[in-house]
């Protein structure tokens, strides 16, 4: 409870951010669908006029057509002003790791097309260093068992993520994600990134680098703060 109270804290506050007229990018998961709800009950009760609204995700997508929000496709727009989504880790630097969701690739295309993405969490996302948890990695489904192979040549622990029937999950994108842990985390994030993403196969991580801006963290008592 205090947890979901801290996330949409944040999202409140990020809501609060967007001005009429602009191009809004939607995230994906738990944190990123209470900013679509603050982002909604604004545009309802504020007359806020969003310009279009562009989601990383299917499920955000059919969540903000649901509110009314004006849903457009990446494929018609080049450049959104505000991106909001959430984050699994945060380091000091602004690092980040993405894709619990399993929608990192969509993600970092957005943000990158955004001038500013704003990332929202609460308090529970911040490390000192990026790998705690796991590292998602969406490969291309042909030559995934040969992809996954050359991923732990590289001397990295890793699993396929499942649905809970134990099927394959795949993205949006029909790839497939595959779940890196670490014995330590990590000193040099870049180095690994440099690793993954030149082999063949492999189609991004979900490290973000050098892409979020303001940083809101929310707390159980609805506060939050800019950073
Ligand atoms: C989805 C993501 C999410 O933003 C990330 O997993 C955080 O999720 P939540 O807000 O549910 O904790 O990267 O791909």
């Amino acid at each position: 409870m205090g947890q979901e109270s801290a996330k949409k804290a944040a999202a409140k506050g990020a809501a609060k951010l967007i001005e009429s007229k602009m191009i809004v990018g939607l995230g994906s998961g738990s944190t990123a669908a209470f900013f679509i709800e603050a982002l909604a009950h604004r545009a309802q009760t504020e007359n806020l006029q969003i310009k279009a609204a562009v989601a990383s995700s299917r499920r955000s997508a059919e969540l903000g057509e649901r509110l009314g929000l004006p849903i457009q496709d990446l494929n018609d727009i080049c450049r959104v002003d505000l991106t909001v989504d959430g984050a699994d880790e945060i380091d000091p630097e602004k690092r980040l790791i993405k894709g619990r969701g399993g929608a990192h690739v969509r993600e970092k295309i957005l943000a990158a097309a955004s001038s500013e993405m704003i990332v929202i969490a609460d308090e529970t996302k911040l490390v000192d260093r990026l790998g705690v948890g796991v590292l998602p990695v969406e490969i291309v489904g042909f030559g995934a068992p040969a992809t996954r192979m050359k991923v732990e040549d590289l001397g990295y622990k890793c699993a396929w993520r499942q649905n809970p029937d134990g099927s394959l999950y795949l993205s949006d994108n029909g790839n497939l994600l595959l779940d890196l842990s670490f014995e330590a985390p990590l000193s040099h994030p870049e180095a690994v990134q440099e690793e993954l993403i030149h082999l063949p196969g492999v189609v991004d991580t979900g490290f973000f680098f050098q892409l979020a801006g303001r940083i809101l963290i929310g707390y159980p008592n609805g506060s939050f703060e800019v950073r």
